[in-house]
């Protein structure tokens, strides 16, 4: 998702600066960038691509962002390299730093970066660049002042934001949708996912149905995020996903989930 939300700020007039420790993942970063930018122009002419693409830069070393503004970590659901990520961004900067994490207490990652108060999240939606909102969480350390900041950021890249005042698991969006989630994935035995996603999609008046949604977003992060919630004391169990994430089908990303998407 970082490379989507660098882009929304970049369209929005921000200087970006996208970082991985892969070469290939920045390289990949920039073409899904040009690609949504031209998609999006040949609806709005309006979009200077070669403009955008001039505010964003790419580098695999994290001293080049102690100059931000705001810093957004969006690295894996795995608390053990989002420690990592985050204590070295927090020791170069003095920035407002956010994590897109969409399952792990802001309060708990907190104890990773060296000023609390400046650490919230900021959990964008896939596609960033398409959908509206933004959930701005605070962690039991940050500040009204920082907290109010990033609503503000949120607002000035055109995004609604949602204050979340309260650090419990999955927010608002997570917490319903896994709800959902769990509700499709106990009817795989007796239906196929075409037929599931037909109600959600017909009935429901869903824009994508709950299986496509969830190869959509990755059957790893989905993965990831019910052994969080399962840690945590809620029921989300779909053991479908542990067995697809084995064999390598991670949906959309990896042309082969519950759908094929090659
Ligand atoms: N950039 C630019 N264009 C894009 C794009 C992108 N990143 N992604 C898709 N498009 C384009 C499509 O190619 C399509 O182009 P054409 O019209 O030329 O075919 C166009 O956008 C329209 O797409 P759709 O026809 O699929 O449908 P739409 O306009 O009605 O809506 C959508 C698009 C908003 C993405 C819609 O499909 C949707 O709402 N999907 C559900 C997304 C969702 O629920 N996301 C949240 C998931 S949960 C999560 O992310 C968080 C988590 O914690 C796991």
């Amino acid at each position: 998702m970082g490379s989507g939300i660098g882009q929304v700020f970049a369209m929005r007039g921000y200087d970006v600066t996208l970082f991985d420790i892969k070469e290939e993942a920045l390289r990949r970063a920039i073409e899904n960038i040009k690609w949504s930018l031209n998609k999006l122009k040949e609806k709005d002419s309006t979009i200077d691509v070669d403009e955008v693409m001039k505010r964003i830069s790419v580098s695999t070393s994290l001293v080049d962002s102690a100059d931000s503004y705001l810093v957004i970590e969006a690295v894996f659901e795995d608390i053990n390299v989002k420690a990592d990520v985050l204590m070295k961004v927090s020791k170069l900067n003095d920035s407002i730093i956010a994590s897109n994490t969409s399952s792990l207490p802001i309060s708990e990652l907190s104890k990773y970066v060296r000023e609390p108060e400046r650490f919230l999240g900021m959990h964008f939606f896939n596609p960033p660049v398409l959908m509206k909102l933004v959930e701005v969480i605070r962690g039991d350390h940050t500040s009204d002042r920082w907290f109010n900041q990033a609503i503000e950021l949120v607002r000035s890249i055109n995004k609604f934001p949602l204050p979340v005042r309260k650090d419990v698991f999955g927010f608002v969006v997570n917490r319903v949708l896994f709800k959902l989630f769990i509700s499709a994935c106990s009817m795989l035995s007796n239906f196929t996912p075409e037929e599931i996603d037909y109600v959600a999609m017909n009935e429901l008046g869903m824009p994508l149905g709950l299986i496509m949604l969830l190869d959509y977003t990755g059957l790893d992060v989905n993965y990831d995020i019910s052994k969080e919630a399962l840690k945590r004391g809620f029921d989300f169990n779909c053991p479908v996903l542990a067995e697809m994430v084995k064999q390598g089908k991670l949906g959309r990303k990896s042309g082969k989930g519950f759908y094929d998407w090659s």
